[in-house]
């Protein structure tokens, strides 16, 4: 093993964390129509914070009532029964010692508009993904490209999600700009063919992330934490490099690192890959261009891997082995041999089924 950093404390802002271990951000789709998880998918998250985990995302919550939903059952923190739903689950999880942390995204073109109220598809330009949906199997819907009165009220969705999450009592709020959803949409040349000032240069693009980072922030108190979660893939068309080079995403990475935010959650199919062609994996690159703490996630499933993934990286987040061993933190404290899972396996995560 080359470092020993796993169990070690991490200072990020005004927290100090026991470990640099966290539970990934996991859609669970257990929400009825009043937008709230089943009481055992809180009580999940409630038990990995009790067993261990040094931060404690929810599932990626939904902006808005038009658009912004793509899969059935999604949460949403808007209204006042929403916000006290949360309240105590985010008061037990800082009760075990860890961060609770809000992850929030506007998914754009992956939208099934028939589980959006207004039944809409929205998007930086009107292209879809080339792969099917693989919860409906048919095309995703031709999105409408956002006006500007569009990209103005889906702020303002980020903005009032934000607002609940910290009037729930939120650590930390994520803004999510990974795998594909609509920050990405609007950051990625694959998905965003604008000519106006959201499209074209590497800066046109990122415009419409600095815009929800700067409304977010003026809602979130300084105690407070504010992260981006970014990746070079997204959940449809997997195979795409969302960005063409290495310069394009470091300059992007140079860009968040101006803003207002205290981390950068890199999230990978597989923390070790190079990437771009180059010899680096994600997190070298991220760290290259940024002083801010990283996270690093996927692939990362015992304390060999755990303690590798840290060599580049601040913190590392697990999604499938959280998920699926309640137990992982204490496993990998003792150096257990443990499996890494498969994705199939994590499909439980969307079933009625109380996982332990
Ligand atoms: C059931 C499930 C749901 C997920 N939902 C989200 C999500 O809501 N937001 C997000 O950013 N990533 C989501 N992910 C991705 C994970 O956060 C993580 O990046 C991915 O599982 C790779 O990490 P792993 O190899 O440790 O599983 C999800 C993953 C799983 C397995």
């Amino acid at each position: 093993m080359t470092q020993e950093k796993l169990f070690t404390p991490f200072t990020i802002k005004n927290f100090t964390l026991k470990n640099r271990i966290g539970v990934a951000p996991m859609t669970r789709m257990s929400a009825a129509a009043d937008s709230i998880p089943r009481q055992d998918v809180f009580d999940f998250l409630i038990r990995r914070a009790k067993k261990g985990a040094s931060i404690v995302y929810t599932e990626a919550i939904v902006t808005d009532y038009e658009s912004a939903q793509g899969y059935p059952g999604q949460a949403r923190i808007l209204t006042q029964p929403q916000i006290d739903a949360w309240k105590p689950v985010v008061k037990a999880i800082q009760k075990e010692g860890a961060l609770a942390i809000m992850q929030m995204f506007h998914c754009g073109r992956m939208a099934w508009p028939e589980v959006n109220p207004a039944n809409r598809s929205i998007a930086p330009s009107p292209i879809t993904p080339k792969q099917d949906n693989p919860m409906t199997g048919v095309p995703y819907p031709v999105p409408e490209a956002m006006s500007l009165f569009d990209i103005e009220h889906v702020i303002a969705g980020f903005v009032e999600t934000a607002k609940g999450a910290i009037e729930a009592g939120f650590d930390g709020i994520e803004i999510h700009g990974a795998h594909g959803y609509l920050i990405n949409q609007f950051l990625s040349p694959y998905s965003n063919q604008r000519s106006d000032e959201y499209g074209g240069s590497v800066e046109n693009r990122y415009r419409f992330a600095h815009e929800v980072i700067q409304a977010v922030h003026q809602v979130i108190p300084d105690d407070r934490l504010l992260v981006v979660r970014i990746s070079n893939w997204g959940v449809a068309d997997m195979e795409v490099s969302l960005f063409d080079t290495k310069e394009e995403y470091q300059e992007l990475i140079k860009l968040f690192s101006k803003e207002p935010i205290d981390a950068i959650s890199v999230s990978t199919y597989e923390y070790q890959q190079k990437t771009f062609g180059s010899n680096k994996n994600m997190a070298q690159l991220t760290r290259e261009a940024t002083d801010l703490p990283v996270m690093i996630c996927g692939g990362i499933y015992d304390r060999v891997s755990a303690e590798d993934a840290l060599q580049d990286a601040d913190i590392v987040l697990s999604g499938k082995s959280l998920l699926l061993n309640s137990n992982w933190v204490e496993d990998v404290w003792a150096d257990k041999a443990l499996n890494r899972y498969k994705s199939e396996e994590a499909d439980i995560a969307y079933t009625a089924e109380p996982l332990p």
